[in-house]
């Protein structure tokens, strides 16, 4: 979840605009030879949140209770918060660790541990494109943000950190933070890395196409990137083994390319 602060608050575009988006996939055209699974864990088709499943109450729910209370006071607070990067210290491969005691509420397509996900995305994209190796760990670590819910990150409820992102006139997200911290950790990573992280669960702006107004020329080339990253991330949710074992190494040394060994967040 994140909001994105602007000066002129805008309405009318949310998290729940199911329908739009079952259209737009329909019309995904997919290069690199990337085979897109029809359905997800659960055998429906992805982000179908009208498909009476174990989940639907759940994330109905969730999203309710995240636009009640996702308030431009409180992403102030937050952003205050999580900006002072006091609460840990810990590498980006302990993080991932970390992750899998995570379980998302808002996501109807996930039921596999959260670093299965991760490496799902990242093992995609480096079949597609070998040679972007910032792009697989840029997969790796674009979910990060969900440790907020664990206590030693302030155990914060669901609504306040997972789920679509959109602008309300406001800002907080696990993302803004993990943006952050990528940021102020000195990560080499480029500027499209940090915009994917930052954006890819907006899916106003990079499914319909909302905001766009809002965006500076860097913005439009780093678009492109999240435009490719985002089928990864939709799509690698299914029955995608992978041994963390054995892939391990190479992102362990894509890790100690882009980052410190040690990270305050
Ligand atoms: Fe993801």
């Amino acid at each position: 979840m994140m909001t994105i602060l602007i000066d002129q608050p805008e309405f009318g575009v949310e998290a729940g605009f199911n329908k739009q988006v079952d259209n737009v996939e329909k019309e995904l055209v997919l290069d690199g030879g990337f085979m897109v699974p029809q359905t997800n864990s659960f055998g429906h088709t992805f982000r179908d949140y009208h498909v009476e499943s174990e989940r639907q109450k759940g994330v109905e729910n969730f999203y309710k209770t995240n636009h009640i209370n996702q308030t431009y006071d409180f992403v102030k607070r937050m952003r205050e918060e999580y900006g002072k990067l006091n609460k840990v210290e810990m590498s980006i491969w302990e993080c991932c660790e970390l992750l899998n005691d995570v379980v998302d509420e808002s996501d109807p397509d996930l039921d596999e541990p959260q670093i299965e996900h991760l490496l799902q995305t990242a093992e995609a994209i480096r079949r597609d494109y070998p040679d972007e190796d910032w792009l697989h760990l840029t997969g790796l670590i674009h979910d990060l943000g969900k440790v907020l819910l664990l206590p030693s990150f302030g155990e914060l409820p669901q609504w306040a950190v997972v789920g679509d992102t959109y602008p309300v006139g406001c800002a907080f997200d696990k993302s803004i933070v993990h943006h952050k911290v990528a940021k102020e950790n000195n990560t080499t990573l480029p500027s499209a890395a940090l915009f994917v992280i930052r954006y890819h669960s907006f899916y106003a702006l990079h499914r319909l196409g909302a905001y766009k107004h809002l965006m500076n020329e860097e913005d439009v080339e780093n678009l492109k990137w999240l435009e490719i990253f985002n089928k990864y991330d939709l799509y690698s949710k299914s029955k995608v083994r992978i041994d963390v074992e054995k892939v391990k190494p190479y992102y362990i040394s894509l890790i100690e390319k882009y980052f410190p060994a040690k990270l305050r967040w």
